[in-house]
């Protein structure tokens, strides 16, 4: 309970107060979106799981609002609401609309723990997303078993149907069921176990994209999460097609791909109605480490999501939200910094010599050309006395890392056309950095000492060329 306001992150989202951990039910309505989270409305640890709200038009900036779906308590049971997904039903297909509006629908996981039980429950919402009524005849899904979660729903245009995706945590699997109104699902099948399979699945999504944003080239992502709390990374995906009942992966059923390479990063969902053609995900930044106060847990920067085609094949690529340029945009001319063609030669440039970039929330773009260093990149929350962290590539191992000074962590990158092009979403206490325009990226969290604010470009070893630097405060 001691207050660590410098840990808060300032363009990412906490709770004002209290426990968060997944996002739940993002959905885009009308411009603005909308983000519900797994809260607990009373303590700054998990439980009396509810759907937090808030929402947002800049994706920085997030009005909290009041617990959406609460905790139902009756004699004998106690329901936490677990996570799921919400939908806009246009055609008011479940019958839950009223005056001719659409209504919100909540898909969402009932956890009894009494009866150790977990079943897929609907709740509707007929004023914009504030409040939800739970449907009469819940549960919607139940196949009788104390693990069965986490929801994931889209609209099927051309199927003129609703697809569910949902997980067998302990059997690592997933089922997909299908509903024409919300309240009756079909199994349609099971995928799974396949790629990663040493934990637990949870919060599963299928969701489809363009290969290359060619419209001739459609593919679909499965993402899943796995390993809560001990994982060596949290989540992995899968790519391939589905036919409207059956998922197919394009890769072996040995290949393990993932979507971040920290461990921190979890839980993550796709938002729903989002204008046609974009997809874009937030996923929940574990907090499992270091206690903050009075919030605990953070979600990560909205990521939009491609595929494209490798040499490897068909790959996830990851960016920090399109939508985030503009904010970036809009901030005073002090609060950049742009330089290009610089040479780095065995030394360090420091980025946070000028007041205005000594906060630990810094957004940074830097491309390099390799040269004749062995590592070099970006250290940040830097102590005058030598400690902090660095994003480093080194150029023999083919290897992006991140060393916090208790432990580094690695992922292989080649570079693109003699070039390596870091983006560094320093916020506080996360790190997030997209490498290669998010062909992999990495995210962890940090706990920096109040006067570890230090931050720059480095080479070591030998020279690089600084192709462009960009940083936004
Ligand atoms: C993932 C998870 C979900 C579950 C929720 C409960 O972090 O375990 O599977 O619905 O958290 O809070």
């Amino acid at each position: 309970t001691v207050p660590t306001p410098q840990w808060r992150p300032v363009y990412h989202f906490t709770p004002a107060k209290n426990w968060t951990n997944d996002p739940n039910g993002l959905i885009n309505l009308d411009g603005v979106y909308h983000l519900y989270y797994q809260h607990n409305p009373f303590e700054n640890k998990w439980g009396h799981m509810s759907w937090g709200h808030a929402t947002s038009t800049d994706l920085v900036n997030w009005k909290h609002l009041p617990v959406a779906i609460p905790e139902i308590e009756t004699k004998d049971t106690t329901t936490w609401i677990f996570s799921g997904s919400a939908v806009l039903d246009q055609h008011n297909s479940s019958g839950f609309g009223k005056n001719g509006t659409a209504p919100i629908v909540a898909i969402y996981t009932a956890d009894q723990p009494k009866q150790q039980k977990e079943s897929q429950f609907i709740a509707y919402s007929n004023d914009g997303g504030l409040t939800y009524t739970n449907y009469a005849n819940n549960p919607v899904v139940d196949i009788h078993k104390k693990d069965f979660r986490d929801p994931s729903v889209i609209w099927l245009e051309d199927q003129h149907k609703w697809l569910m995706t949902v997980a067998v945590p302990a059997e690592h699997k997933v089922q997909f069921y299908g509903s024409v109104n919300l309240k009756d699902w079909q199994l349609l099948s099971e995928f799974g176990p396949q790629g990663d399979a040493r934990k637990i699945w949870e919060c599963p999504s299928l969701t489809p994209l363009y290969v290359d944003a060619n419209p001739a080239k459609k593919k679909w992502l499965l993402m899943v999460s796995s390993g809560n709390q001990d994982a060596a990374t949290g989540m992995q995906y899968f790519t391939g097609d589905f036919d409207g009942k059956t998922f197919t992966n394009d890769h072996t059923p040995e290949t393990q791909l993932f979507v971040d390479y920290g461990k921190t990063f979890y839980a993550a969902i796709p938002y729903n109605h989002l204008p046609a053609n974009r997809q874009m995900m937030i996923g929940w930044l574990m907090p499992f480490e270091t206690a903050t106060w009075p919030w605990r847990g953070q979600m990560s920067i909205p990521r939009d999501l491609q595929l494209k085609t490798t040499p490897a094949g068909t790959r996830l690529f990851q960016q920090p939200a399109a939508v985030l340029n503009s904010y970036l945009e809009k901030l005073p001319a002090v609060k950049k910094r742009q330089q290009h063609n610089v040479s780095l030669n065995s030394q360090a440039l420091p980025i946070s010599n000028s007041r205005q970039f000594n906060t630990n929330a810094n957004w940074i773009d830097a491309t390099f050309t390799l040269g004749t260093a062995s590592d070099f990149g970006v250290k940040v929350a830097q102590h005058s006395k030598g400690s902090g962290v660095v994003v480093g590539y080194n150029v023999q191992r083919q290897e992006l890392y991140i060393n916090d000074g208790k432990d580094t962590r690695h992922m292989s990158v080649q570079p693109v056309n003699g070039k390596i092009r870091l983006q560094v979403l320093l916020d506080k206490s996360s790190l997030e950095v997209f490498v290669n325009d998010g062909e992999k990226v990495m995210t962890t969290l940090i706990f920096p000492a109040k006067d570890a604010t230090g931050c720059a470009v480095f080479a070591e070893n030998g020279g690089v060329k600084l192709n462009t630097l960009k940083v936004w405060n």
